[in-house]
């Protein structure tokens, strides 16, 4: 098996896991916050500094590395941990959501999607074998199965459709997966805000034996309480001897709640979109650095943070780069945004250890100042 998942201990107050993951490129703690590097590249941030805000594992898409540089690109660099520079491990996700989010004209059949690139208008079909084919060249140590993300608010029928849709294209993914010794396929359960279609989505997922499952379909545009609800019913339908992923979740209160409800591990491009336009998550909410209040403010983005950004930089030198359109702005509030989840989490994780995780998230929400994320 190429991931092994232990579980060292439950937070008797709430129930959230303390684990570790174990992958061909090191050891996870979890629960984990996964930087985003779509393309290869987790943006304005280099490996070395990654490493320096303790970031274990980082995700990239199978989508947009099909199209560029394509995958026989990276095969020939000796894989995606070679050609990037990056030594700990790496999750690609399989195409499935970015296809359906980015791509233009595309259509749905039981072979596959067939779509334009979103960069050239080309036309091109990615299916299970070839999201398998592609994450295989890649060479993650966790790749995910090819499926159909249904989008929210839709009707029962297309949801049903779609989740088992998803569960065949499992089965194709697995048989054709040619390195299962060091790379684990994640199943994805689906089934959208209906809780019959997630139980089904969890059957027929788990029913298939993998190394780890993720929960998809979620963060799409409906209420966070919809997908608390859904979390609630649905996680506990999962082993409790593999890991779990929440995709694409990456607020700082939905970290917390999803670790509550039993996720360990999570990713968005939160962070890093929002920080390339000068939104800083703080310990006290939001801090957006262009406005002109910041203009004299000579103290930290966050002065209880202890990132190299807040204990070198003023709100005042940040704001300054961001009007002048300096790239170092965005680089000090990538690197402070990434460092605030991935401390978050490394806090929930001790919160986990001492059994006090509901009242850690209390006091965070309190001094976040709710419905500010
Ligand atoms: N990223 C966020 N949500 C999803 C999902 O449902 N499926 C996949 N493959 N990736 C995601
Ligand atoms: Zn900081």
């Amino acid at each position: 098996m190429a991931v092994k998942y232990e579980l060292l201990k439950v937070c008797k107050q709430t129930g959230a896991r303390r684990g570790r993951l174990h992958t061909p490129h090191g050891v996870i703690e979890t629960p984990i916050f996964m930087p985003v590097g779509t393309l290869a590249t987790v943006k304005a941030m280099s490996p070395e500094e990654l490493k320096d805000m303790n970031a274990q594992i980082i995700l990239s898409n199978t989508y947009h590395l099909f199209l560029r540089p394509g995958p026989d690109i990276v095969l020939e660099a000796g894989g995606l941990h070679s050609f990037m520079n990056w030594d700990r491990p790496i999750l690609t996700d399989s195409g499935g959501f970015q296809v359906f989010s980015l791509s233009n004209l595309r259509k749905i059949e039981e072979a596959g999607v067939h779509f334009r690139s979103h960069l050239s208008g080309e036309k091109l079909f990615i299916g299970p074998e070839e999201a398998m084919s592609i994450q295989n060249s890649l060479g993650a140590d966790i790749i995910m199965a090819f499926d159909e993300c249904a989008p929210y608010p839709a009707d029962h029928d297309y949801v049903k459709n779609s989740l088992e849709r998803t569960t065949r294209w499992l089965e194709r993914c697995k048989i054709a997966h040619q390195r299962p010794h060091d790379q684990a396929l994640f199943g994805i359960v689906q089934g959208g805000m209906y809780r019959d279609l997630r139980e089904q989505s969890a059957r027929e997922i788990v029913a298939l034996d993998l190394p780890g499952y993720a929960i998809g379909g979620l963060s799409v545009g409906e209420p966070k309480e919809m997908m608390d609800e859904v979390l609630e019913y649905t996680v506990p339908l999962l082993p409790e001897n593999k890991p779990r992923y929440l995709m694409g979740v990456g607020s700082p209160d939905s970290l917390i709640d999803g670790a509550i409800r039993g996720i360990d591990m999570f990713d968005c491009v939160l962070p890093t979109r929002i920080a390339r336009n000068g939104t800083c998550m703080t310990s006290q909410g939001r801090l957006v650095i262009r406005n002109a209040k910041y203009k004299r403010d000579f103290t930290p983005l966050d002065p209880a943070c202890d990132c190299y950004t807040c204990r070198n930089y003023t709100r005042a030198y940040i704001r300054h780069l961001f009007s002048a359109d300096e790239i170092f702005g965005l680089r000090l509030t990538s690197y402070h945004n990434l460092y605030f989840l991935l401390k978050l989490m490394e806090e929930v994780r001790e919160a986990i250890m001492e059994d006090r995780l509901l009242d850690f998230r209390n006091q965070f929400f309190a001094q976040y100042g709710l419905n500010k994320d």
